[in-house]
C-alpha cells in the first residue's frame, strides 16, 4: 500500500482540498509539508463548507491525525483563529488530532507588514502575494534568523534570537522609513500566544517514521501548485517554497521513498491569482463565463481569479517536475454547455515550436499557445458519480488530456461536493 502525495499541477486552487478530503477516508494521517496560510482549501460535505488554510484537510474526519510539518511557515495567531473558527463549525481540534512540527518556522506580524509594504511599493515589483508574510518568513528561515515553534517553550532564551532577527528587520525598516520595532514587542507577541500553540508541538519526523513503520497510511497535502514552485514555477511570480512533490519528504522529515504515489490535481481549464505570465488566459466572454460558472474567486483573499483554457503543455511539464503518477481532473462540470473548448498543446516562440514553457521571464511572456479545438458536449457532467453518466464527448476530452499530458486520469471531480467524484484508479492501491 503506497502513501500518497497530492500536489497542485497548475497555479493553485485546483481542488486539492476536495480531493484530499475524499482520499482521507482511507488515510490515518494527513500532512501539510510547505506553504502556510496563503493556502485556501475548500471542503464541501453535505451542507457544511469548510475553508482551511493551515489545518490539514483530514482534520474534519474524526479518526484522522492532522500534521503540520517542518516545511510549513506557521503564523501562530492564524492557527489559533482557524482552530476557533473550525471548532465553531463542530469540528473538534485537540492534540489528539493535530500535531505541529517543533522545528516549523514562525510567521510574525513584522513579516506580514513587510509583505504588504513590498506589494504596495514601487510599481512593477508587485507579485500579487496573499500578504500573509509567507515570503519574508521563508527568507528569515534560510537566513538563519527565524524564530521556530519550539523556541516558544524556552522564553528565557528568546532575547538573543529576537535581537538577531531585529538587527536585520530594523535595518530594512529604516530603509523603508518605518519606525523600528522594540525587542519587547516581539517578545510579547510570542509569549502572548505560546500557551495556545505549544500543546500541539511534536517531533513530527519521528512520529511519521513510527507511523510508517507501523503500516499507517500517510496522505501528504500540498498547497499552491507546481507552477508557483520557487524553482520550477514562473519565477519571480511564484510563492517562496518548493511546491513540487519532492518537497513532501523534506517538508515532513521523511526520506523520498516514503512518499509513494504522486497524484497531481488539475482543473479541466486553467486559473491563476496574482501577477505573472499565463499563456492561455482569456479576456473574452469564454473567460468571463468560466470564472462565473467556476466561482473563480480566491478562498483566502476573495480576489477574482484569471481564467483560461486547459494548458496541456504546462501540465505535461508539471507531470515531469513532480513525477506525477496520475491526475485528479476537477471542475469538468464548469465546461458543460460550451460549444467549443480549446486545449493548448504547444507554444510558438518567435517562430519556433516549443513543447514546454521556457524558464526565462521574457520568453514566458512572449510564448503564443498553439491550440487544438474541441467540440463541446451536450448534456451535463455536473454531479456525475460514474464514468457511464458522462457524455461521450466529455470522455473524449478527458482521454485527449491524458494523451497530451502523459499521465492517466485517476480521479474525476464533477462538483464541489465530496462524493461527486469518479474513481478510475485508487492511488492508495498502487
Ligand atoms: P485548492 O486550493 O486546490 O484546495 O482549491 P480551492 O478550494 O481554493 O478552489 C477550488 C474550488 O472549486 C472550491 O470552491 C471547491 O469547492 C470547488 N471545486 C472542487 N472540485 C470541483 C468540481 O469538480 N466542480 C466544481 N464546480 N467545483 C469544484
Ligand atoms: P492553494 O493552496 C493560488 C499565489 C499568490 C501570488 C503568489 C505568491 O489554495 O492552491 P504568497 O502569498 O504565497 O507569497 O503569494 O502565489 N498563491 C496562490 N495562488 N492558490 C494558492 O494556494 C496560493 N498561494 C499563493 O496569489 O501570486
Ligand atoms: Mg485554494
Amino acid at each position: 500500500m503506497a502513501n500518497v502525495v497530492v500536489v497542485g499541477a497548475q497555479w493553485g486552487d485546483e481542488g486539492k482540498g476536495k480531493i484530499v478530503d475524499w482520499l482521507s477516508e482511507q488515510a490515518d494521517i494527513v500532512v501539510r509539508f510547505q506553504g502556510g496560510h496563503n493556502a485556501g482549501h475548500t471542503l464541501v460535505v453535505g451542507s457544511n463548507v469548510y475553508k482551511l488554510s493551515l489545518l490539514p484537510s483530514g482534520v474534519v474526519r474524526p479518526n484522522t491525525l492532522g500534521v503540520i510539518g517542518n516545511g510549513v511557515v506557521l503564523d501562530p495567531y492564524a492557527l489559533v483563529s482557524e482552530i476557533e473558527r473550525i471548532t465553531g463549525q463542530g469540528v473538534e481540534v485537540s492534540r489528539k488530532n493535530l500535531r505541529v512540527a517543533d522545528n516549523a518556522t514562525l510567521i510574525l506580524s513584522l513579516h506580514r507588514e513587510l509583505d504588504a509594504l513590498r506589494e504596495d511599493g514601487a510599481p512593477g515589483t508587485k507579485i500579487g502575494t496573499t500578504k500573509r508574510g509567507i515570503g519574508p518568513a521563508y527568507e528569515d528561515k534560510v537566513g538563519r534568523r527565524a524564530i521556530r515553534l519550539m523556541d516558544l517553550s524556552e522564553p528565557d532564551n528568546l532575547g538573543p534570537k529576537i535581537e538577531r532577527l531585529l538587527a536585520h528587520h530594523n535595518a530594512l525598516r529604516r530603509g523603508f522609513g518605518l519606525p523600528e520595532i522594540a525587542e519587547k514587542t516581539i517578545y510579547d507577541e510570542l509569549t502572548g500566544i505560546a500557551d495556545k500553540v505549544l500543546p500541539y508541538q511534536d517531533t513530527v519526523w519521528r512520529l511519521l517514521d513510527e507511523a510508517r513503520r507501523a503500516g499507517k497510511r500517510i496522505l501528504f497535502e500540498g498547497a499552491q501548485g507546481a507552477l508557483l514552485d520557487v524553482d520550477h514555477g514562473t519565477y519571480p511570480f511564484v510563492t517562496s517554497s518548493n511546491t513540487v512533490a519532492g518537497q513532501a519528504a523534506t517538508g515532513s522529515g521523511l526520506g523520498p521513498g516514503a512518499v509513494g504515489y504522486v497524484l497531481g490535481i488539475a482543473k479541466a481549464y486553467t486559473t491563476r491569482v496574482g501577477e505573472g505570465p499565463f499563456p492561455t488566459e482569456l479576456f473574452d466572454e469564454d473567460g468571463r463565463l468560466i470564472g462565473e460558472r467556476g466561482h473563480e474567486f480566491g478562498t483566502v483573499t476573495g480576489r477574482q481569479r484569471r481564467c483560461g483554457w486547459f494548458d496541456a503543455c504546462l501540465v505535461r511539464q508539471t507531470v515531469r517536475t513532480s513525477g506525477i503518477d496520475g491526475i485528479a481532473l476537477t471542475k469538468l462540470d464548469v465546461l458543460d454547455g460550451f460549444k467549443e473548448i480549446r486545449i493548448c498543446t504547444a507554444y510558438d516562440l518567435d517562430g519556433t515550436r516549443l513543447d514546454h514553457l521556457p524558464a526565462s521571464q521574457g520568453a514566458q511572456q512572449r510564448v503564443v499557445p498553439v491550440y487544438e479545438t474541441f467540440q463541446g458536449w451536450e448534456g451535463t457532467t455536473a454531479g456525475a458519480r460514474s464514468w457511464s453518466e458522462l457524455p461521450a464527448q466529455a470522455i473524449k476530452y478527458v482521454r485527449r488530456i491524458e494523451e497530451l499530458i502523459g499521465a492517466p486520469v485517476a480521479l474525476l471531480s464533477t462538483s464541489p461536493e465530496r462524493d461527486d467524484t469518479i474513481l478510475m484508479h485508487n492511488p492508495f492501491e498502487d
